[in-house]
């Protein structure tokens, strides 16, 4: 796959990845029981993987790489962040307040992910 495809396959998974998360928050902060719909619980992995998928092939692509490159490793680190404050608002966070600020505590997370990958900088804002 060229580079240019491999980098518009990450962007669309990027943007899929981010939309499966806001529908889950809102049905979190909505108390909806479809958050336990079979779509919802099993899409998620599978696009992020594939984004995963396409972020490691990405780093062979352009030969840069997380503990080399350091925006890299800044990103690398900000996903399992990401990730582990992601889990906190959909599922393991004890009430609704703490679901809540972890929401969007990941949001956050998620927008310097993006900065850092379009500035290859670990330090976008400064
Ligand atoms: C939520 C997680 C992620 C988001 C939001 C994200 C976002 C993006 C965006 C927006 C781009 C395009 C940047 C541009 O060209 O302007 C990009 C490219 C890229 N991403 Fe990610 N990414 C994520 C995860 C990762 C991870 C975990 C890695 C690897 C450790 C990674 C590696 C790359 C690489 C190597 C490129 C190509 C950069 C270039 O060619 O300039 N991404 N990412």
């Amino acid at each position: 796959m060229s580079y240019a495809a491999l980098k518009h396959a990450h962007m669309l998974f990027v943007v899929i990845s981010l939309f499966l998360f806001i529908v889950r928050g809102i049905l979190m902060m909505a108390e909806s029981g479809m958050l336990q719909k079979k779509f919802f619980r099993v899409m998620p992995h599978i696009v992020d993987t594939l984004l995963l998928a396409s972020a490691i092939a990405l780093t062979f692509t352009i030969n840069q790489y997380p503990f080399v490159q350091s925006w890299l490793t800044a990103k690398l680190i900000a996903l399992l962040v990401y990730i582990g404050i992601g889990t906190v608002a959909i599922k393991r966070g004890k009430n609704k307040q703490v679901r809540t600020i972890a929401f969007f505590a990941a949001i956050v997370v998620f927008l310097y992910i993006a900065a850092v990958a379009r500035t290859h900088n670990p330090l976008p804002f400064i």
